[in-house]
This record gives structure tokens, C-alpha cells and sequence, in this order.
């Protein structure tokens, strides 16, 4: 179950992939949302296009009394909701769920993980799993910690065979929990078997950020402070929490998303080229990347960080709730629903560019783009004439939806007069390639299955990023004012606009 260079999903199509091996995938917290919605789904998918090997099986683990039988009647029923090939092929399905398991155990209690080795054994046996293993870790992050120590202790560790362990955001809620983390991972099992999951990495879109700058020969050249006056990095969702105000409540905005997609979507936008698309070479440029962002001191946390969060108003013409007013989220809370950021990186490529961060929910839309903003054109000859300021030039990976890349540049408007106007040049996958783009977990989970670890963070990884959020947090903590608040339904707090605004610029509207 090596890692080997030809498996990497960058050079899919230009070397073809390796077929999984057979193998069991136990999923830690089967009876969750994410085995139900996704994981399970996602699986289905893959066997959907026959992706998976012959005796692929999963053993869905978790604590509720269950039958192998109804767990598999609940996983279909959630499989035909969320799969993208629904209404389901019953002979697909029927295919899928005949190596479809159910482990009733404890978290915490070693014979659970007794009878599981013994259950593991049996299937090498029926379906040639041959010893090879893929653990899932998608129950409460409080647990992760326990089930790891009790594989290790089980012996389905990796010193006793090929396994795998796949780990769920969040990995940990701040530098040293997820240092601890990371220590208890690595005693039970080595670096290169440890897969942590961003699932933004997952998305076709996101890949696509490296092959648009290292496949083209005209974005490189620029991409650089000579050329780029700054970069806006927009996560915006329209939805609210939802029913995970609990979680919400201990997570907040900085540490659900930018600590992780947000921070994966600049790494892959400002990185140096990798010395090839190996796992580790592209993993080396984000971390170096990473170490680059200059810390942000709490006493600048004020003029860099702005968090909001949402009052009642107005989405989508509907009306809705404020977030102290969602199920499980304390009257007077102070957890940011919103976060905007302005990131230096101090390295040769980048010195002097800010790149803003924006991400908030109950926004106006659900977008997530990147843009990169040029700088303007010279103020002679037309932009001289011009009556007023020509638009600088801006190319915008829009990640979803309407995947595509965007470049706004200036045209003459035809006629005698001499008029500049804004035009867009637009490239749509959905057009270009038409077939639907697999799911971010179909991506990962055959990563994982075959043991390419590119689209996962590594422990360092990981720890960079919390070191970053975690001085955000500090100065935020040393200046506890409430997050301002923003109607439902707007782009946010108008905190953020200043912020922005102090350097003479503004917020895109995407
Ligand atoms: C999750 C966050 O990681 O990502 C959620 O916990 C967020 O709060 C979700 O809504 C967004 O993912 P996507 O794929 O819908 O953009």
C-alpha cells in the first residue's frame, strides 16, 4: 500500500491510476450525519463508476444497538437522497451493501476493538481484504484520541499490518490540542499512513487552482508583487448554523472554516511551483508557504481581523432567525459568525501584497472565489483619456458554484467615441467538460483507498495554520469587544468595509 509518484491525482490522465487494492474501511461514528450524507454516498458513487475493487468493505462503527441489516437499509435510503446518481442502480447498490457491516461497540471499551480485529480477520478471509486497513475517524473530535490509543492497543496499528487512518476536520481547536493530537496519531501510527481530511482539497475546483498557474505559461510571470496589487479570498454561505449550534457555539467562524478551507485555498494560490507533483514536494511548498504569513501581533489583531455576526434579516426573500436566536446557541453569545482578514507574506514573491480573507454566513449568496487583482495599467494613452478610472484587471477563480476562471479586462465600446468599458472573458467547466465533477469525498476517499496522501494536510501543516489562528484569537481575547453585528441577507459587518477601506480598496461583490 505504498504511496507511489504515479497514483498523484495531478498527474491523472497523463499517467493512468492504479486500481485499488481490496480492502475494509471502518468508519468511526457510522450512525452520524457525515457516514449519512456523505461518506456512505460518496462510496456508492465510487462503486457507481466502478471504482472500487471487487471485495471493497466497510464496517460502519458505533455505539447504537444495530443490525448489519438495517444499517444497510438506512444507509440506502440516505444513499438514494444524497447521492449524485440517484434514483440508485439496484444492482450496484446490491453489490455495494453485500460488503456493508455494522459494529456495535464503545468508543472507549477494548473488547469493542477485540471483536473488531476478529470481524477484520474474517473479511480478509471472505473478501480478500488481506489485512489491509482504512479507519475513519468521523465521530465527536472528542473521541478521536480514545479510538486511536484503542487500535493501537488492539494491535490494528501500523506496526502490525498495511493500515490507514483518515481523520475529520477539526483536528484539534487550537496549536496544542492539535499538537496532541498529532502525537497521538503518530504513536499509534506513522506520518505517511495519517490522512487528514479539508474536504475543499477534494473539489475539482480547488485542484484546478494549481493546474491553471503550472499547466499555462501566461499567469506565472505575474503572479508576483510587481504585478498583483492584492488578492480577495471570499467563502461567503447564505446559510445559517443550522441544527449544528452546539458546535458552532465552541468552533465560531475562524476556526470552522479559515483555519482549514480558507487557509488550503491560499496556500494552493500563493505557493511556489513544487519541483514536481509529488505528494511531499507539493506539501513542502504549502507548508513553506504557510510559514510565510506573517504572525499577527494582538495588538494589530484590531486593524487586520474584523469579526461579525448575524443579526435577523432577510435571505433569499426569506426571513430569518439572528444567530443568538438559533437552537443551542447561547441569547447573549459572542462567537463570530463572520471573520475577514488582512494577510501579509513575507517572502521575495509576495512582499507588499495583502491578501484579504472573508468568509461569513447568512451572507447575501453562496459563492467561494478567489481574485486576484492586478495592478492598474499606467495612467497615459488611454487610461490618460479616459474619463473615468479604467478598471485594473482581475482574474477570478471561481470555486464554486459556475466553476470557471474569469478575467475582467478593458474593451473600447464600438463607436466614434472613444469609450473604455469593463469586459469579462469567462471559461466554465461545467461548459467546457460538461460531465458533473465527482464529490470532494469521492476524490478523497479513493486517495485514501489508494494511498495517495496529496490532498491531505500533513501534522506540520496543520500546526502552521493554528499558530496563525491562534494569535488571531489572542489579540481578539485581549480586546473582548462583542463581534459587530451584520443583518442576514448583507455582506457583512461594515467593519470589515472600513478595514479594507483603510487601504483604499473595497470589497468585490461576487
Ligand atoms: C464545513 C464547515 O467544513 O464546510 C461548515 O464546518 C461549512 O460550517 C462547510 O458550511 C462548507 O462546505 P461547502 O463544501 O458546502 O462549501
Amino acid at each position: 500500500m505504498e504511496t507511489r509518484f504515479t497514483d498523484n491525482p495531478f498527474r491523472e490522465g497523463i499517467v493512468a491510476r492504479r486500481a485499488p487494492e481490496p480492502c475494509a474501511l471502518v468508519i468511526f461514528g457510522a450512525t452520524g450525519d457525515l457516514t449519512k450524507r456523505k461518506l456512505v454516498p460518496a462510496l456508492y458513487n465510487l462503486a457507481h463508476e466502478g471504482q472500487l475493487p471487487a471485495g471493497f468493505a466497510v464496517v460502519g462503527f458505533a455505539r447504537r444497538e444495530k443490525s448489519d441489516d438495517e444499517f444497510r437499509a438506512e444507509m440506502r435510503a440516505a444513499t438514494g437522497q444524497f447521492s449524485r446518481f440517484s434514483p440508485l442502480n439496484p444492482g450496484v447498490w446490491d453489490n455495494f451493501a453485500r460488503g456493508l457491516f455494522y459494529h456495535r461497540a464503545d468508543f472507549t471499551a477494548p473488547e469493542g476493538y477485540a471483536a473488531l480485529r476478529q470481524r477484520l480477520e474474517q473479511l480478509d478471509r471472505d473478501r480478500g481484504t488481506a489485512g489491509r486497513r482504512l479507519f475513519y475517524l468521523a465521530c465527536a473530535p472528542s473521541e478521536f484520541a480514545a479510538v486511536i490509543e484503542q487500535l493501537g492497543a488492539a494491535g490494528l496499528a501500523h506496526r502490525h499490518g498495511p493500515q490507514r487512518i483518515i481523520v475529520e476536520k477539526p483536528f484539534g481547536a487550537d496549536l496544542p490540542t492539535a499538537r496532541e493530537l498529532n502525537r497521538v496519531l503518530t504513536n499509534a501510527f506513522a506520518e505517511p499512513e495519517v490522512f487528514r481530511i479539508d474536504h475543499y482539497l477534494g473539489k475539482e475546483t480547488v485542484q484546478n487552482i494549481l493546474s491553471m498557474r503550472f499547466a499555462n505559461a501566461i499567469f506565472e510571470p505575474l503572479w508576483n508583487q510587481k504585478y498583483v496589487d492584492h488578492v480577495q479570498i471570499t467563502v461567503a454561505e447564505s446559510l445559517g448554523v443550522e441544527t449544528r449550534g452546539a458546535f458552532y457555539e465552541q468552533a465560531g467562524a475562524l476556526r470552522d472554516m479559515v483555519s482549514n478551507h480558507m487557509m488550503q485555498l491560499l496556500a494552493l494560490t500563493a505557493m511556489e511551483p513544487p519541483s514536481s507533483l509529488a505528494a511531499e514536494d507539493i506539501r513542502d511548498e504549502k507548508v513553506k508557504l504557510l510559514r510565510a504569513i506573517r504572525p499577527i501581533r494582538p495588538n494589530c489583531a484590531c486593524d487586520c481581523s474584523v469579526r461579525g455576526q448575524y443579526a435577523r434579516g432577510t435571505v433569499g426573500g426569506k426571513r430569518v432567525a439572528g444567530y443568538r436566536e438559533e437552537p443551542n446557541v447561547a441569547p447573549d453569545s459572542n462567537t463570530e459568525t463572520y471573520a475577514a482578514l488582512k494577510l501579509h507574506l513575507d517572502n521575495w514573491r509576495w512582499s507588499g501584497v495583502p491578501f484579504y480573507l472573508r468568509h461569513g454566513k447568512r451572507l447575501p449568496k453562496q459563492v467561494a472565489e478567489i481574485a486576484v487583482q492586478f495592478k492598474p495599467s499606467p495612467a497615459v494613452l488611454f487610461a490618460a483619456a479616459s474619463a473615468v478610472p479604467l478598471q485594473s484587471n482581475t482574474l477570478v477563480l471561481r470555486i464554486q458554484p459556475d466553476e470557471g476562471i474569469s478575467l475582467r479586462m478593458n474593451a473600447k465600446v464600438p463607436g466614434t467615441a472613444l469609450n473604455i468599458q469593463p469586459v469579462k472573458m469567462d471559461f466554465r467547466y461545467g461548459g467546457a467538460f460538461g460531465a458533473s465533477s465527482p464529490e470532494a469525498y469521492e476524490r478523497l476517499l479513493h486517495d485514501a483507498v489508494v494511498g495517495d496522501s496529496t490532498l491531505f494536510l500533513r501534522g506540520d501543516e496543520v500546526e502552521c495554520v493554528w499558530a496563525i489562528t491562534d494569535s488571531i484569537r489572542a489579540g481578539w481575547a485581549e480586546n473582548p469587544t462583542a463581534p459587530a453585528l451584520y443583518e442576514a441577507g448583507s455582506w457583512g459587518p461594515r467593519a470589515a468595509d472600513e478595514m479594507i477601506g483603510r487601504d483604499g480598496r473595497e470589497w468585490r461583490r461576487p
